[in-house]
């Protein structure tokens, strides 16, 4: 199939699946803004989509729906960005998948749009993931940094600090779990970024690193690695801390069964907090929150996520669209959506909002943790080097492989998708 084909055939997949809307918005009035957002977040880009087109009578917003977890709508928004035919004009973007689409050309750059200023209203880790080779491509919309989230009550009735080190959460995860009723820890286990995500925080907290974006070294086959390898699988072996299943979990399942009191520990991204708060949650006002662990107890850092917006150099509409992204990275738009979801903005002033403070007070607490974030490494080929080390995380998980043959495997295809020798 040819690219543009492949695109097209994909796209139609998306719209005629996943992503079918009633109507065909080419044939209304006026301009039509396509973008391509998880299905799970629609309902709170639609007031903001509402309210762009209050201001900008005659332009719509179509919001597709995809998929939610982040390398599905990666592949879906490649094969139609490369079918060039503007399919999508305005981008929705994860952190890591900056490099790959601006380095193919599929962006417009942004800083004649927003200048300096405008620039600066962001959180600089957030803005940082939207450049590629000294340009910017991306503006922050939101921001994510992995945590460790823990049962402040269950701590606190056992007299057990709440730990900063792996040997700590195992102690206090075994001491205060009655499995299968309430586990010690849960995390995303499933074969997608989000098992990249954990993994690389306990890598970090073991003192190793995966792929250092300037030489491009693989750390995979280095002792670190394997001990934090190590650490995954003890949690999980039979009488560990957490359950067999968590092989299978994204966020959502981690988060509703810490939140209906399933678990002692959980890592996850900054959301849980507020949304773990709420009626009806089962652990509201018992919830703590700590730095990723490490071996010596330092804080650790969290992986830095988030998601940003991008125009489409495809796009038919990008002065429009150049609005749009004006518009939803405003103070506003930004109380709009993170207020009811409890993500994190990425705007410095709406950080210290009083309305987001109230809504969110975590959020003063966390603009430490967020300063500390570690990005995962700018590549091109980012997609495909996490592609491949969750394909060998996930066969030692299952028992498939031995760790050590499972990182060394990785290591090698990982050297030779960056291009050097394996
Ligand atoms: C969150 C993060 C994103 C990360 C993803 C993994 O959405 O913001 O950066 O890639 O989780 O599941």
């Amino acid at each position: 199939m040819t690219p543009s084909r492949a695109g097209a055939a994909a796209l139609a997949l998306l719209l005629g699946g996943i992503g079918c809307r009633s109507e065909d918005p080419s044939r209304l009035p006026g301009i039509t803004l396509r973008m391509l957002v998880p299905a799970n977040e629609r309902p709170f880009w639609l007031p903001l989509a509402e309210s762009f087109a209050r201001s900008y009578p005659g332009v719509r917003i179509d919001l597709e729906e995809g998929p939610v977890p982040t390398d599905l709508r990666e592949s879906l928004t490649t094969s139609a960005l490369l079918s060039g035919d503007g399919a999508f004009d305005v981008v929705y973007l994860d952190v890591t998948w900056t490099a790959k689409l601006a380095a193919a050309g599929w962006l417009l750059p942004l800083e004649d749009a927003f200048g300096e200023e405008e620039r600066d209203a962001f959180l600089p880790q957030a803005l940082a993931a939207g450049v590629f080779r000294g340009r910017l491509y991306r503006l922050p919309f939101r921001t994510d940094v992995g945590l460790l989230y823990y049962r402040a009550d269950l701590l606190a009735a056992a007299g057990i600090a709440p730990p900063r080190t792996f040997a700590g959460l195992e102690d206090a995860a075994r001491r205060l779990q009655s499995p299968p009723g309430r586990w010690g820890f849960l995390w995303q286990g499933a074969q997608y970024e989000g098992l990249v995500c954990f993994f690389l925080e306990v890598l970090r907290g073991h003192g190793g690193s995966w792929i250092d974006p300037e030489t491009l070294a693989v750390g995979l086959e280095e002792p670190e690695a394997a001990a934090a390898l190590d650490f995954l699988l003890r949690s999980r072996a039979p009488g560990g801390i957490s359950p067999e299943g968590v092989g299978a979990y994204k966020e959502e399942e981690t988060r509703h069964l810490f939140q209906s009191g399933r678990a002692v520990f959980l890592r996850s991204w900054p959301y849980v907090w507020s949304l773990s708060q709420r009626e009806g949650s089962a652990v509201a006002g018992k919830v703590g929150v700590l730095p990723v662990p490490t071996l010596s107890g330092a804080p650790g850092a969290g992986t830095l996520g988030g998601w940003g917006l991008a125009v489409a150099r495809s796009s038919r509409h990008p002065r429009e669209a150049l609005e749009f992204l004006r518009h939803a990275t405003s103070l506003e738009s930004q109380r709009a959506f993170c207020e009811p979801t409890g993500f994190a903005p990425a705007r410095k002033d709406a950080w210290r909002d009083p309305a987001l403070l109230a809504a969110n007070p975590f959020l003063a607490d966390l603009e430490r943790v967020h300063a500390s974030a570690a990005p995962r490494p700018v590549l091109a080929r980012y997609a495909q080097a996490s592609d491949i080390l969750q394909r060998h995380l996930t066969a030692a998980l299952a028992g498939l492989a031995p760790p050590r043959e499972a990182l060394a495997a990785a290591a090698r295809e990982t050297r030779i998708v960056l291009g050097e020798a394996p």
